[in-house]
């Protein structure tokens, strides 16, 4: 055979392939991590051809064992991988037929590219899947860890970035939880819709043989067939799904990162990064940079530039299958290994964060965080909320002048701004009587957020939103 001449098409070609242009449409340089998948799905078509006669069974066991021995030289390493064989599917069946011999020219009956390739990304996708959400519970256990250890820690909480009202930072972080664990429902819904077969679809319109597609479906651990053959091997909307529950889900640890880089600087001061998780400088001695969480933020642009790159990879796309397709790998692939990496990091970080909780409270005291809990006291004493907002209001200016907090005020200063001010202000003007009085279901007091702690264990063991 002439260079090129020894492709699986070459039938009714006369000439070879341009050496570039097989460089060019080969995908084998990245879908060869598809390999142990294609393995898979190729013993389900060969078990289930057996079963319903068209292949033999002794061919059956040929094809087996030859698919055992490249599976083998896989995982050694050694498996000669060649761009002229194009892809994954073409590589492993040409070794087969090398190995067999006749037999392995018979597994691609009732089969095509097109729906191996569908059912090998879904497969793949699936494990992928699997193995990311063991990832995303450990960082929701460390995340309900810190809450639960952070009950009683005060801290401001913030609107605008400026200092609003105390908050308990087990609240904060169970507010991470909560992000986080529809981030796994999210992730749970995406499986749920990928896990059909599109196998026996063939190239697009099914084929002549008398294959059994539930067979197939059931010895490949999918819940169903995917119904319309054109649909089968088209679609990857699965893959877009997927790569926008990554984007969602980066988008969420990338405002976590922020949070954390802000609350690591010398001017939060709120939290220490553990020196594991942080670089120094090569010019400033001091330095100590928050490296994780600055390069998760960074790396949520290229997740969401990968859905960007497959939603336009389809939307100008005709049915059925399109050569298109195969870049659909790249992006997905790379999704998984940045969401791989990132949880990882967040899920070894978040239990090994300190907060620094003097400094915490400090904050939570100085921003004069408890004005609202004085505006509730005079409407409690009778004070509509409106006229109980501007008496507070003349109370923080007034402070602001004085350079002092609003508990530092006299009950006599204090009472120049409202005659219903009483000596029992005091309490609300604390900032542990402040969280300790938002005191109901989803609210910031120690109490709640325990409760919260507790529910959180439970909905995440039971996989609930
Ligand atoms: N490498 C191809 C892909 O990734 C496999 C399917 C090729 N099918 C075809 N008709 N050329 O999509």
């Amino acid at each position: 055979m002439s260079e090129g001449g020894a492709k699986l098409w070459g039938g009714r070609f006369t000439e070879a392939t341009d050496a570039f242009v097989e460089r060019f449409t080969a995908s084998i340089g990245f879908d060869q991590r598809l390999a142990r998948h294609d393995i898979a799905g190729s013993r389900a078509h060969a078990t289930m051809l057996a079963e319903q006669g068209v292949l033999t069974a002794e061919e059956r066991d040929a094809i087996l064992a030859g698919l055992g021995e490249i599976e083998a030289a896989i995982e050694a390493g050694s498996f000669p991988w060649a761009v002229e064989l194009e892809d994954v599917h073409m590589n492993i069946e040409a070794r087969l037929t090398e190995r067999i011999g006749a037999a392995g020219k018979k597994l691609h009956t009732g089969r095509s590219r097109n729906d191996q390739v569908a059912t090998d990304i879904r497969l793949w996708l699936r494990d992928a899947i699997d193995a990311l959400d063991v990832e995303l519970v450990r960082l929701c256990e460390g995340l309900l860890a810190q809450a639960e250890a952070n009950a009683d820690t005060i801290m401001p909480g913030f609107t605008h970035l400026q200092t609003a009202q105390p908050v308990t930072l087990g609240h904060h972080f169970l507010a991470w939880f909560e992000m986080l664990l529809r981030d796994r429902s999210r992730l749970q819904d995406c499986r749920k819709r990928l896990n059909a077969c599109p196998l026996g679809a063939a190239a697009l319109a099914g084929t002549t043989f008398p294959i059994n597609r539930e067979r197939t479906a059931a010895l490949l651990g999918f819940d169903r067939v995917v119904e319309n053959s054109l649909d089968a091997v088209s679609d990857r909307d699965f893959a877009m799904e997927f790569t926008a529950w990554a984007s969602i889900t980066m988008v969420h640890l990338s405002r976590f990162s922020e949070e954390l880089i802000l609350w690591a600087s010398a001017q939060f001061a709120f939290i220490d990064l553990p020196d594991r998780f942080c670089t120094g400088s090569s010019i400033m001695p001091q330095k100590k940079n928050p490296d994780v969480p600055e390069l998760v933020r960074g790396k949520s642009g290229r997740v969401v530039g990968h859905l960007m790159a497959l939603l336009m990879l389809m939307k100008g796309q005709p049915l059925a299958y399109n050569k298109d397709n195969q870049e659909d790998k790249e992006p997905l692939f790379d999704c998984v290994d940045t969401l791989s990496d990132c949880l990882r990091a967040f899920a070894d970080m978040v239990p090994a964060l300190v907060p620094r909780v003097a400094a915490l409270r400090e904050a939570a005291i100085s921003g004069f965080a408890t004005a609202t809990d004085l505006a509730d006291y005079l409407v409690r004493a009778g004070l509509p909320f409106r006229d109980a907002h501007e008496v507070v209001g003349r109370a923080v200016a007034h402070a602001v002048t004085a350079e002092c907090d609003l508990a530092e005020l006299s009950l006599e200063t204090l009472q120049g701004f409202s005659d219903r001010i009483g000596e029992d202000v005091y309490a609300v003007l604390t900032v542990e009587g402040s969280v300790a009085a938002r005191d109901h279901f989803g609210a910031t007091a120690p109490s709640q957020v325990r409760a919260a702690v507790a529910r959180g264990r439970e909905r995440l063991a039971q996989g609930l939103l």
